[in-house]
């Protein structure tokens, strides 16, 4: 489709400065292009169109005025500055009009799509960003420029080039050439199909008005690199630029193993543990850059193994420990914790062996196995005081204790503590009704025992902060734990633990600054754009229906929107219900009814505020 570049609103825009005065009108019915009506109809400037003129004009001159232009291959490349200071990327192909954008807040960000929708001012699409197409422009202009197939424009661009806006005498003149210029481009533009492939001018934008984005993975392999610049100089697709390097890329069937630290062989329990990848999994950054800093740092004396993945729910966090753990050829095994989380539910704990007898009936009156002694230290305590908490556990005040060194002394002193309660309790059952115990552990000792990969899931909700205590001697370079059996384990050198964590989850807490002190590296993941989205449930689910799956990525991204807006926090809308929503219309064919028991029905549990997102949401945009 070719209307995208030439939307109504887009013809409201001013010109750019200098052009921008009263004296310069933007429309005319004295002039057309030789492609357009005869004279006599009316001829609009379009802005878009004038500002990549002046662009390319500039960037011709050498001005620096952040517009490169260059060729990859056949296609035109080009980056533009922007006034808010963000870099358009856009790519060209004048063959078969296929452009490809992306944003840039700085030359190391993440790339936001390209939209050439326009921007609403009220309701959900508000702020939403919105782009006039100039860098697509400037691509078409420089292509003509290049090419110089067309004696008209070539004319007229060279006229309007000499022609000074400071002087008032060329405003009418300015006008013409920026009319005509304007019309010639919109004629070979909107006419494409039936003119000649000399003048036609092909231009392919997706009805959506998102231009196709261009990736990250491409970007980094250099594909979109120019060989040729024509002008300018370019910092994003520039070959080897900062950030670039950087980053690695790596194909989904490639990531099984590539980081692992040793040769280990597991048992077939172990190895049924290592997750496998399946096809559809886009590897992400985060992934290859934690990885990578694992196995690097292995035959260091303090090997990295504690990260930390931050950001909003269904982002892909799980996903990304599990991924990691086929990386590094690792087990995995995880944790979720609770508000209620106790040292048991880490350390693990000691339970009449059921065997044989009714669950129920059989239980022995065990006392909770841990134990929040007094005499044990805070955690407020740790930090303000580290030699008076040792003092606290060990009975001797030490002045050069560490907050580390409180930590571990703590965990031995919880442990030994466990062992004693639970064995003298045992001891008396025992006594009385023959009853045996055995000790249950926990992925966490699994993990540190045998060197697995460990996600811990949400520790921030963690109420108790004797836990957290104990959780930051675990991740600390702590060397050994005492279970609730009394032995003693070893963290094994490979044993990796990625803490992930959702920061806008409903009741959560600041993740503690204790848990994100040992962390070696913190990761945030964002949201996915919504072609991202496109893209992953596309490949999860099959559904092939580009302009259906947009339609619905764009109800949850305005779902999510409204619930942050209007603090509807009690569900969620996500990946995942929006991969529930794709395999439901699949089957029943009817969006609405499918959003209806799957987004819908996830976004909250209070039925007033799931009309006010079906209302607000869904009908408007799917009736
Ligand atoms: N890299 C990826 N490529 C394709 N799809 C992905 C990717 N990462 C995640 N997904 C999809 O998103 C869904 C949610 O991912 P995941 O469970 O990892 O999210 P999470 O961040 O752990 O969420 P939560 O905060 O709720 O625990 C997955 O089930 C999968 O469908
Ligand atoms: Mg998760």
């Amino acid at each position: 489709m070719s209307k995208p570049l030439y939307q109504n609103h887009l013809y409201q825009l001013a010109l750019p400065a200098p052009y921008d005065s009263e004296d310069i009108a933007q429309s005319r019915n004295d002039v057309a292009s030789v492609h357009g009506l005869a004279v006599g109809g009316r001829v609009k400037t379009h802005a878009p169109t004038i500002r990549a003129v002046r662009a390319v004009l500039d960037a011709r001159s050498g001005l620096n005025t952040g517009v490169a232009i260059g060729m990859s291959g056949e296609t035109v490349v080009v980056e533009r500055m922007a006034s808010d200071g963000s870099i358009e990327v856009a790519t060209y192909a004048p063959e078969t009009g296929q452009f490809r954008a992306g944003i840039f807040t700085d030359p190391n960000s993440t790339i936001t799509h390209y939209s050439l929708k326009k921007a609403s001012t009220r309701g959900v699409g508000a702020g939403k960003k919105s782009k006039d197409g100039t860098a697509l422009l400037i691509a078409i202009v420089a292509n003509e420029m290049q090419t110089n197939r067309n004696t008209e424009l070539m004319d007229e661009i060279q006229v309007f080039d000499r022609l000074d806006a400071a002087d008032e005498e060329s405003a009418e003149a300015i006008s013409k050439c920026c009319a005509v210029i304007s019309d010639n481009i919109y004629r070979r533009v909107i006419s494409a199909d039936t003119l000649n492939d000399n003048v036609a001018i092909k231009v392919e934008i997706p009805a959506s008005l998102n231009v196709p984005p261009i990736t990250a993975q491409k970007l980094r392999l250099g594909a979109y690199s120019p060989d040729m610049v024509i002008m300018g100089e370019f910092t994003i697709l520039q070959k080897g630029a900062p950030g670039k390097n950087a980053k690695v890329v790596i194909n989904v069937e490639d990531l099984p193993g590539k980081y692992a630290f040793s040769e280990r062989s597991f048992a077939p329990s172990e190895q049924a543990l290592i997750p496998s990848i399946p096809a559809w999994y886009v590897v992400p950054e985060e992934v290859v850059k934690i990885c990578s800093h694992a196995k690097a740092t292995s035959s260091s004396n303090v090997p990295m193994r504690n990260f930390m993945l931050r950001g909003p729910a269904g982002v892909g966090k799980t996903e990304g420990a599990r991924a990691m753990a086929a990386a590094m050829n690792l087990p995995y095994v995880s944790l979720t914790c609770s508000a209620n989380s106790e040292i048991y539910d880490l350390l693990g704990q000691i339970l009449p062996d059921v065997e044989g007898i009714d669950g129920a009936s059989g239980m022995v009156n065990l006392p909770p196995p841990i134990l929040h002694s007094p005499e044990l230290p805070s955690l407020q305590d740790i930090q303000m005081d580290p030699g008076t908490a040792y003092e606290k556990l060990t009975g001797i005040y030490d002045e050069d204790a560490t907050e580390d060194a409180v930590y571990m002394k703590l965990l031995e002193v919880i442990g030994q503590q466990a062992y004693e309660k639970v064995s003298a309790a045992k001891e008396d059952v025992d006594n009385q009704t023959g009853q045996r115990f055995r000790y249950v552990d926990t992925p966490l000792v699994q993990a540190m025992k045998h060197g697995y990969l460990l996600e811990i899931q949400e520790p921030s909700v963690i109420a108790n902060p004797g836990v957290l205590v104990g959780l930051n001697s675990l991740l600390d370079g702590c060397k050994q734990i005492t279970l609730p059996t009394g032995e003693t384990i070893h963290r094994h050198p490979d044993t990796v633990v990625v803490v992930t964590t959702n920061y806008d989850y409903a009741g959560c807490r600041d993740v503690n600054q204790s848990v994100i002190s040992r962390m070696n590296l913190v990761f945030d993941i964002d949201e996915p754009t919504e072609d991202d989205m496109v893209a992953r449930v596309k490949s999860i689910t099959g559904c092939a229906d580009d302009e259906d799956l947009s339609l619905m990525v764009s109800v949850v991204k305005d779902i999510q929107l409204r619930c942050h807006e209007t603090s509807i926090t009690d569900g969620s809308c996500g990946m995942r219900e929006l991969v529930s929503w794709a395999q439901s219309y699949m089957i029943t064919n009817n969006m609405l009814e499918s959003a209806k028991y799957t987004i819908l029905s996830s976004v909250s549990a209070d039925p007033v505020d799931r009309a006010d997102i079906l209302n607000t949401c869904i009908l408007p945009k799917i009736a």
